[in-house]
This record gives structure tokens, sequence and C-alpha cells, in this order.
């Protein structure tokens, strides 16, 4: 059988049809089975941040790969806890909790925010307030937490407790509140939604409500934190600090892990027995990360994706000023969202840039997605955008 025949028959089709495969990556190229060389500008959905085969991190994984790949969490994990104190160190004072995937941060943050409220408060005090087009995952919990209903609505009944406010509108949450409101979970900038920031304003001011009425406040920085914004977190740069901070996707840059720091309030919520995952940081994961973070600070890659953003915001207003079904360019760092007009579609767009062996995504209701791995070079964006230009050129027609 080939591989669409195995695909078919063996993989439930929990995607549309895929017809694409690669052999091998390097850089932030990869590579078919025929040697075509495509530009990858998703990066596994927001993961490679390294690109591919990165030499350094490469040594480093495979020295560990060799020594020892897993124990379990009954045993202490040396560079588990080296990642822990990093990460601490590149945010704030707590502890950290160490997970599979971004869903998983995601129930274990809301697990934590439950706990300290019924043992603080009532019995009663569980309701959680999340947002209108946010994106949090697809496990239960998760999904409960998720504002579209499209994804919601085959698998209810979900979680109870769960309202949803207009993200950027703080009348809409304030209206929510009430003595057993327990937590609010934000995108600090929408990811599936369709790549929209939140207004610092809006941060700022939900922090202080949270503040006030001892409410938890999750950042989910999945897709929109760990070094893409220009800085390590998002809530960096909107100068607001939530109780939780929860990562996952480039932070093992390509290895499952990721992470719930909890600062000094909730750090000790969860006692023994209340939660744990097999592989959650195991060796090989956590050395990933940790060698991640260390090349993207021996190469002051924060520094390189802050450039980068500025010449990708250039290019891509100067394609927005050409082309009208160019309605809004919308971006943080290296995260970035193209909204089209409606007589456009963003799938068929995608479709039409993979023919120019360029490979990017989609978000929102009618949005191309760019998260290109933190390497990308000037003369990549350059050729990234010269193949853009003659794909929009052809819509024009
Ligand atoms: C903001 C956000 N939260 C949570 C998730 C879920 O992460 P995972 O797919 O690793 O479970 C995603 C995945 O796209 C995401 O973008």
């Amino acid at each position: 059988m080939n591989q669409l025949e195995l695909s078919d028959k063996y993989l439930m089709q929990t995607y549309p049809r895929r017809t694409l495969w690669f052999t091998h990556g390097k850089g932030i190229y990869l590579y078919d089975c025929q040697g075509n060389e495509y530009l990858d500008c998703i990066s596994g959905i927001g993961v490679n941040v390294l690109g591919h085969s990165h030499p350094e991190w490469c040594g480093v994984v495979n020295e560990q790969l060799h020594r020892l790949v897993h124990t379990s969490n009954l045993y202490l994990i040396p560079p588990q806890l080296q990642l822990a104190r990093k990460l601490i160190e590149l945010t704030f004072p707590g502890k950290v909790f160490f997970t599979n995937s971004g869903t998983e941060s995601i129930e274990g943050a809301l697990k934590i925010a439950r706990k300290y409220s019924r043992l603080k408060y009532n019995s009663k005090r569980w309701e959680i307030i999340s947002f209108d087009n946010s994106f949090h995952g697809r496990t239960l919990g998760s999904l409960s937490v998720t504002g579209r209903e499209k994804y919601r609505n085959p698998f209810n009944p979900l979680i109870p407790g769960v309202n949803f406010a207009r993200f950027n509108d703080i009348q809409s949450v304030t209206s929510l509140i009430n003595e057993n409101t327990c937590a609010i979970i934000v995108e600090p900038v929408q990811g599936e939604g369709g790549i929209i920031p939140a207004n610092k304003s809006f941060l700022k001011e939900l922090s202080q409500i949270c503040e006030q009425n001892d409410i938890i406040l999750i950042f989910d920085e999945i897709q929109c934190g760990f070094g893409r914004p220009g800085s390590w977190y998002a809530c960096q740069d909107y100068e607001v600090i939530p109780d939780i901070i929860l990562s996952a996707k480039g932070l093992g840059n390509g290895l499952p892990i990721g992470a719930i720091i909890a600062n000094e309030k909730v750090q000790d919520v969860f006692q023994p027995g209340d939660h744990a995952h097999t592989f959650g940081g195991n060796p090989l994961s956590s050395t990933g990360s940790l060698a991640t973070i260390h090349i993207m600070e021996q190469y002051e890659i924060l520094q390189h994706i802050r450039e980068i953003a500025g010449l990708f915001r250039n290019e891509l207003e100067h394609l927005s000023k050409k082309y009208s079904f160019i309605k809004e360019v919308r971006s943080r760092g290296v995260m970035i969202g193209i909204e089209l007009t409606p007589d456009r579609s963003a799938a068929e767009v995608v479709a039409k840039v993979r023919e120019k062996n360029v490979l990017i995504g989609t978000c929102g209701e009618n949005s191309l997605r760019l998260l290109p791995p933190f390497i990308i070079k000037k003369n990549e964006v350059e050729c990234l955008i010269s193949r853009l230009d003659a794909v929009f050129e052809n819509l024009k027609k």
C-alpha cells in the first residue's frame, strides 16, 4: 500500500485528506520524497522554533537519547529540575508542573484554579470565564473553555460553569463575574481564532479585576508565548503578570512537552496525588527544551525575532496596500495573520501557496496563518514574500 492508502485505511480521518509528507528537514526547509524543497512557515503549527535538524540541538538531544529517555516522575529528573528553574527565572517566582501537550497544560491549570477556590471559599466556587473565539485544546476540559461552538457542539454536554465573555470587552467580563467565579482564562493573542492580539488596557483591567476578586488569571500562551512575540512570554510585552502561564508547542522544539508555570499564590495547590503524568517532562523532552532555551539565549534569538518581525510588518503592509482582498494584517512578533475578504477562501490560497513550495496555514474565519521558525533569515523572509506576492498577483485575475 502507498502512503495515501495506508492513511485512508488505518488512520481516523480527523484532518482533511492530506497528500504531502516529508522525509527530512534542514533549517527552515522541509524536503519531500522527490527531493522537492519547501519553505516551512508554519513550523508544525508553531513548534519547530529552531527549524529542522538544528545541529547543536540535535547534538544535545542525541546524547541524552543514548543515555536516558524515560524514568517517570516517581524519581527526580535532573534536566527537568534545571528546566523548571530556568522557566521560573524567565517568568516570575513560583513553581512548574510539566505536561506533554497544550491541552494537558490547560486541564492542569483548570484543576489548580478549582482546587484553590474551593478550598479557600466554598464548594460552589468553580465557575470559569473564557472568551468568544478562543481556542484551548481538544480534551473535554479544554474544549469546555474553547469559545468556538463548531469545536464544542458535537461533544456536548461539556463541563458546566463556563461562561464566555467578548474578547477585548471588559464590560462583558464584569457582567459575568459573581461570587462563584474561580478563574478567567485568556489567550493574550488569540491564535486559532485568527491571530487577534488583546488590547493592553483590556488585559490590565482583567488583571485588576482578578486581583480584587481573588480570581485566578490564566494566560494560555501555548501558541503566542515562548519567544514567538519577541519576548519569552506575551504577558511580558503587555506588562501584565497572570497567576498561571501555560506553555507548550515551541517549548520542546518538536519534542512533546508542556508546562504550567504557577506563581507563589497557587504554586502549592497541588498536593501529592492531586495530579500526574507518566511522561510529563521526561529526561529527553526536558533536555530538548532546556537546549532550546540555551540556544535561544546564546544566539540572542529574541532580539532576532524582534528585527525580523519588523521586516515582516513592512513587507506585509506593502502587500496589503497592493491587494484589495487583504482585509487586515495582524501580528505579534513572528505570529502573523493575514485576513482575506470573504470572497476569497484562505484554504484555497494556502493550497496555491503550497504549489509555490511554501507551507503556511489558516486560522479564524478566513485568515492565513504564518508561524515561521524563529531562525528565519532576512533573505528567507524576502523569498517568502515574493512567492506570496506571485500567488496574490494571480488571485487578482
Ligand atoms: C492557544 C492554544 N491553546 C491550547 C492548544 C492545544 O495544544 P495541543 O494541541 O498541544 O493540545 C493550542 C493548539 O493549537 C493552542 O493554540
